[in-house]
């Protein structure tokens, strides 16, 4: 006879390489306490319906407690060859309680069971990456604020465009995480229903109320399709790409870090507390955190591929393969949070050259734009002052010069709309001071930026 839960239908044992090959609970026992609080409130909901006596609820729900609180000071060990947290838990509650024991299956599969567990906990998992998103544009906003003033090249196609502010460009990745929490928010509306009482796939002939476990749950409602209540799993799949998001932001800042700790523009330099050295090149600052971010970003979209294509095609409503959703699911989950624990305080401690920044800056052209702008004011059209303005940078260039080097004369002789007013039109802090509109990289726009988004996570 076989000992497993499902034994009556069986004559022989599972062979051990199947029990170890089917078996999740390596992965799904980080579940057991969501696991244990779901079954307390399916028991007390039989309880409070009638469908099992009021003594036998109270004894589950008292002997779920002692279950939980053992595991979790270390007295019980899980059992890693059971089948998964969930049949654990019914049999150590069995062994615990006796006969009462079995009735918390009453009116409930474990396909219901793994989603509602599954929810809980991606539900409480996803509440720490909203709290160390908090934290990271916290730090964001604090260095954005010391370095509103800082001006450095602003890039496009990697090439020299404009002057910017570095706090300028630190809140972009303040507005980019941003929308990485509002995208939980709304994952979370729409993840945070009840599938607990859709049994099997049918629902069941008992009297349950699947608001009352929803309520007590912290759900805000129950699914409504039995069938599609054990065979969704799109919030997971939904929390991977806001996961994958997360990553894909956060290798672009890595990416933008990596670049600027170089020798070539030395723009930054991490703290020794977050870099790392070379086993052969003696005088070698690494900045390893950021690389591993930006490799890791490979690990989380690979997560969501997994849980798509675990998902494709199949038919209602639960299989097996459904089991692969935890593992994946998981990973990123970790693997996102590993990496802001360490992104946060990697860029709290950062220091910044101002001086190489504003070094980067004055070579490159970056004001053109604003000696275009200048002759606009004077009433030139804009594609005319542009094409003078090419004329002059062609000019400099030739003759190895600024523009703000070029002699008022030599100005004159591209147009006679030049005056000393020139000077301050292309002086680089100037440059990026004017640029006040909303959003804008002058200082004072940038700490308006920083208001606004600490209101937003407040
Ligand atoms: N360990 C399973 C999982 O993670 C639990 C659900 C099993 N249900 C079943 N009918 N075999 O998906």
């Amino acid at each position: 006879m076989s000992n497993k839960l499902w034994a009556g239908r069986f004559s022989k044992q599972l062979d051990n390489t199947v029990n170890d090959f089917n078996s999740s609970i390596r992965f799904d026992c980080r579940m057991y306490k969501q696991d244990i609080t779901a079954s307390i409130a399916h028991a007390d909901m039989l309880g409070k319906c009638g469908i099992i006596s009021a003594d036998d609820s109270e004894k589950i729900k008292a002997g779920l407690k002692t279950i939980l609180t053992d595991i979790e000071s270390g007295k019980l060990d899980i059992d890693f060859s059971a089948e998964d947290i969930h049949t654990f838990v019914e049999a150590e509650l069995t062994e615990r309680i006796g006969d009462a024991g079995k009735k918390l299956h009453t009116a409930r599969s474990r396909n219901d069971q793994v989603a509602v567990d599954f929810k809980l906990t991606l539900r409480d998992e996803a509440e720490n990456i909203y709290t160390l998103l908090t934290e990271l544009i916290n730090v964001i906003c604090d260095n954005a604020e010391k370095y509103a003033d800082t001006v450095m090249p602003g890039y496009t196609h990697l090439q020299r465009a404009q002057p910017i502010t570095f706090g300028h460009a630190l809140m972009t990745y303040a507005m980019m995480l941003l929308r990485d929490m509002s995208r939980l928010d709304d994952w979370k509306k729409r993840m945070n229903v009840s599938p607990l009482g859709s049994g099997a796939l049918a629902g069941t002939t008992h009297p349950i109320d699947r608001e009352m476990t929803a309520k007590a749950l912290g759900f805000s409602d129950y699914t409504r399709n039995s069938l599609d209540g054990v065979s969704d799993r799109d919030y997971a799949i939904e929390l991977a790409s806001v996961l994958s998001l997360i990553m894909m932001h956060l290798s672009r800042f890595s990416e933008e870090i990596i670049l600027y700790c170089s020798w070539e523009f030395k723009f930054i330099e991490l703290d020794d507390a977050y870099a790392t050295g070379s086993s052969m090149m003696p005088q070698k600052k690494n900045p390893d955190i950021t690389e591993l971010v930006r490799g890791k970003t490979g690990r989380v979209y690979g997560d969501l591929t997994t849980l798509l294509t675990m998902m494709k095609g199949l038919p209602l409503a639960y299989n097996k393969d459904m089991q692969e959703d935890k593992e994946a699911a998981f990973d990123a989950l970790d693997t996102v949070k590993m990496c802001l624990e360490v992104f946060t305080p990697m860029l709290r401690t950062m220091t910044v050259n101002a001086a190489n920044m504003r070094n980067a800056a004055a070579k490159g052209f970056i004001n053109a734009t604003d000696c275009a702008d200048y002759l606009v004011k004077k009433g030139m059209p804009f594609r005319t002052a542009y094409k003078l303005t090419g004329e002059l940078v062609f000019h400099c260039i030739e003759n190895g010069k600024a523009l703000e080097e070029l002699t008022l004369e030599q100005f004159r002789s591209f147009s006679e709309l030049f005056d000393d007013g020139i000077y301050t039109a292309i002086d680089l802090d100037e440059c990026a001071k004017k640029r006040i509109s909303q959003g804008g990289t002058a200082p004072d726009s940038v700490r308006e930026q920083i208001e606004w988004t600490r209101n937003q996570i407040k």
